[in-house]
């Protein structure tokens, strides 16, 4: 059980008096105390560049940095040369779209999707497949968004390369079966990337169980700071794929012939100064997830979910999305109201929500439509912050709205 009257206290932002009551923790999450002070820590206690400083400050961030690598990759279950830090998921994805999918797709190979996907799960695939001449396909989902195994199974076949999913899709909240997605992408010769941006911090993950190709993360999503991510890759095929980026620190040497030798993998990857102070955040996020546990985490969620769908399924002015849905990421409308109307008029009461297509601009060939409010809950979110959403959105209308823009 999570003690959420301790973790608020944890959280600056939610000890200000100003009644916040934050719903949008899957555009980026709050950050604790824990995770300001590695940030301040580094700044102010032992700024200096990493793996480039015979001097004591430097050695000591360098060993931090390292430190912050291993801390990842056990928290994921996988080893430290299978981490690659990066700017976020989106940088993550791109690299492997890139370096990868353009090395071993051929014209005619197919990359299997979905409607669910994030912009930056699927745009970068999109523009491999306009260089290659390879083809989109989509796995049907179910009439909730959901990938079943079965439509899963129907829609794999041998030209299938590539497999592109989300974790956790970032509108519906569906949880996809990845282990046997894998399993039946593997039996099939191809390979699986996937989008964790909205699993990482809700729930823990095996990637070495998983066992899957590539899986990309954010930190900002997981109380860490903005500005760095994760890219998982397995050994072998990171050992194969060329960096994205050349620069400073991922080469051992170079000549003016142009000849570069590069580092080893994480290393070879990591060109220019890294978000030193984003990998220490992460770090600490980590360690701050890990005290309250994974399991703890998910339990509050799933808990908090359920009361925010039954109290939604006693309102009559509500439709909601993706009604049996587990996590904590609800996508719903009030009727007859313009989902950013209706998200203005929770932000004069407090309550801050996303609205609009939530950057998955083809999810509207799955749930009709193409605005949504998007109500997603974190640890430090209460039961109260619930009864405060059910009541004022019960209470909104049109007029209100209006009164409000005028
Ligand atoms: N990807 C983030 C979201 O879903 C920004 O809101």
């Amino acid at each position: 059980m999570l003690d959420v009257t301790k973790i608020r206290k944890d959280f600056p932002i939610l000890n200000k008096d100003d009644g916040l009551i934050y719903l949008d923790s899957a555009a980026t999450s709050l950050k604790p105390k824990k995770v300001i002070d590695a940030v301040l820590a580094y700044y102010q206690d032992y700024t200096a560049n990493i793996h480039r400083g015979d001097y004591r400050l430097s050695l000591m961030a360098s060993e931090l940095y390292d430190k912050a690598r291993e801390n990842v990759a056990d928290f994921v279950n996988v080893s430290a040369t299978e981490i690659i830090f990066t700017s976020g998921s989106t940088a993550s994805l791109n690299q492997v779209a890139y370096q990868f999918g353009l090395d071993i797709l051929q014209a005619g190979d197919v990359i299997l999707t979905t409607e669910t996907e994030h912009a930056s799960s699927i745009l970068p695939w999109y523009q491999v497949a306009k260089k290659i001449n390879a083809k989109i396909e989509y796995v049907p989902l179910n009439n909730e968004g959901l990938i079943t195994i079965e439509n899963f199974t129907k829609a794999m076949h041998d030209q299938v390369k590539i497999v592109v999913t989300t974790h956790v899709s970032n509108v519906l909240g569906h949880v996809n079966p990845i282990k046997e997605l894998a399993r039946i992408t593997h039996d099939h010769d191809g390979y699986i990337v996937v989008d964790g941006a909205q699993a990482i911090p809700h729930m823990l993950i095996d990637l070495k169980d998983l066992d899957v190709d590539f899986y990309a993360f954010s930190g900002h999503k997981m109380l860490a700071p903005t500005g760095v991510g994760v890219l998982y890759g397995k050994r072998c095929w990171l050992d194969k794929m060329l960096p994205l980026f050349y620069g400073g620190g991922s080469n051992a040497r170079f000549d003016k012939q142009g000849n570069i030798t590069l580092k080893n993998t994480p290393e070879k990857f990591e060109a220019g100064t890294p978000s030193i102070e984003g990998v220490l955040g992460l770090s600490a996020a980590i360690d701050y997830l890990r005290d309250i546990g994974m399991d703890n985490v998910l339990m509050h969620e799933e808990e908090l979910s359920k009361y925010l769908l039954t109290k939604l399924h006693e309102l009559n002015n509500v439709i909601i999305y993706n009604p049996s849905v587990k996590s904590g990421i609800i996508a719903l409308n009030v009727k007859n109201i313009f989902s950013q109307d209706v998200a203005a008029y929770l932000d004069h009461h407090h309550i801050a929500v996303r609205s609009g297509n939530h950057c998955a601009k083809i999810l509207n060939n799955v749930i009709q439509v193409t605005d949504t409010i998007r109500c997603s809950l974190y640890i430090y979110n209460t039961k109260e912050d619930i009864d405060e959403f059910i009541r004022v959105l019960k209470d909104v209308t049109l007029e209100k709205c209006i009164d409000l823009i005028i």
